[in-house]
């Protein structure tokens, strides 16, 4: 049996993309979910194709800036399912465009979304973690590892999402709940067409990754691999990727600075 069989889940951004191919891929290993977002009709999506792998799913209608929501989203779970096991925290949005060019509240709402839209429902589930032993789990970026030009507040709300869970990694060590960062380059999602400008809207004609796109179910295969062996990061990105984040420190960001200067807007 696999171990995520008979877990309890709750995955935000579970609508689309990396959350809702996660949620199947729990749902498949005989996993309860739960999903959040804000689009009812898509939940609703999901829960049913949960349903057909032979799970019982929720879907939670959720604004993740909303810190009453993101309560009543891991309450909700709890009081119907009676646990809960993993929270995946997968809502998120992206923006790119020069720094100087956008809007300050645009800017705002990203943090707002990425960073608080992880942190409020992390929050209200640790009591339940801690009681299960389970595990936190945040999808950051390797944007979230390695500051880029053209997503600067993209990429600083991804390094918020990582330093607050390396250190609840720490603090919650001692409870025996498990704390994972997942940092992915570009994943095949919607998010490519969604991503927004500078004024907060959705690019036009969204600009071409400068970088190749995995498969989101590679990016899946990383997340339960994490999950399930506890790891405190996973990375999804090409081999080499590793050395260049070490050598890049060494060179004190000299090295990434050349890499990456040419490659955006
Ligand atoms: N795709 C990539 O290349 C890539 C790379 C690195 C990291 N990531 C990260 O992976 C995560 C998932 O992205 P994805 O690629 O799967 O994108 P996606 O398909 O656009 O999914 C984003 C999800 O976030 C939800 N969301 C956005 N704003 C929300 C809000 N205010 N409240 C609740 N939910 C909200 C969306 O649902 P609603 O609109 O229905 O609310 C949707 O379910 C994000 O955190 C993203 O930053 C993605």
């Amino acid at each position: 049996m696999h171990p995520l069989h008979g877990k309890v889940a709750l995955i935000t951004g579970g609508s689309s993309g990396i959350g809702r191919a996660t949620a199947l891929r729990l749902a498949s290993f005989g996993a309860r979910v739960a999903v959040a977002a804000r689009t009812v009709a898509a939940l609703e999506e999901t829960v049913r194709a949960a349903e057909t792998l032979g799970v019982e799913a929720l879907a939670v209608p959720t604004d993740v800036t909303d810190v009453e929501q993101c309560r009543h989203a891991v309450e909700t779970t709890v009081a119907h399912f009676g646990r809960l096991d993993v929270l995946v925290c997968s809502a998120g949005v992206s923006m790119r465009g020069l720094f100087v060019d956008a809007e300050p509240a645009a800017l705002e709402q990203v943090m707002r979304i990425n960073f608080f839209g992880t942190l409020y429902p992390t929050y209200f589930a640790i009591p339940h973690v801690k009681r299960s032993r389970g595990s936190l789990v945040a999808i950051s970026s390797l944007t979230g590892k390695r500051g880029t030009p053209s997503y600067a507040i993209y990429s600083a709300s991804k390094f918020a999402v990582r330093g607050l869970y390396e250190s609840l990694r720490l603090e919650l060590a001692r409870d025996g709940v498990h704390v994972g960062v997942v940092s992915p380059g570009f994943v095949a999602t919607p998010l490519r067409q969604r991503v927004l400008d500078g004024s907060g809207r959705p690019w036009p004609t969204p600009p071409p990754p400068p970088f190749p796109v995995w498969p989101i179910e590679k990016c899946v295969d990383r997340i339960v691999r994490l999950i399930v062996k506890r790891k405190p990061q996973a990375l999804v990105a090409r081999p080499f990727v590793i050395p260049f984040l070490a050598l890049d420190e060494i060179s004190g960001g000299r090295l990434g600075d050349w890499y990456l200067g040419g490659k955006f807007l």
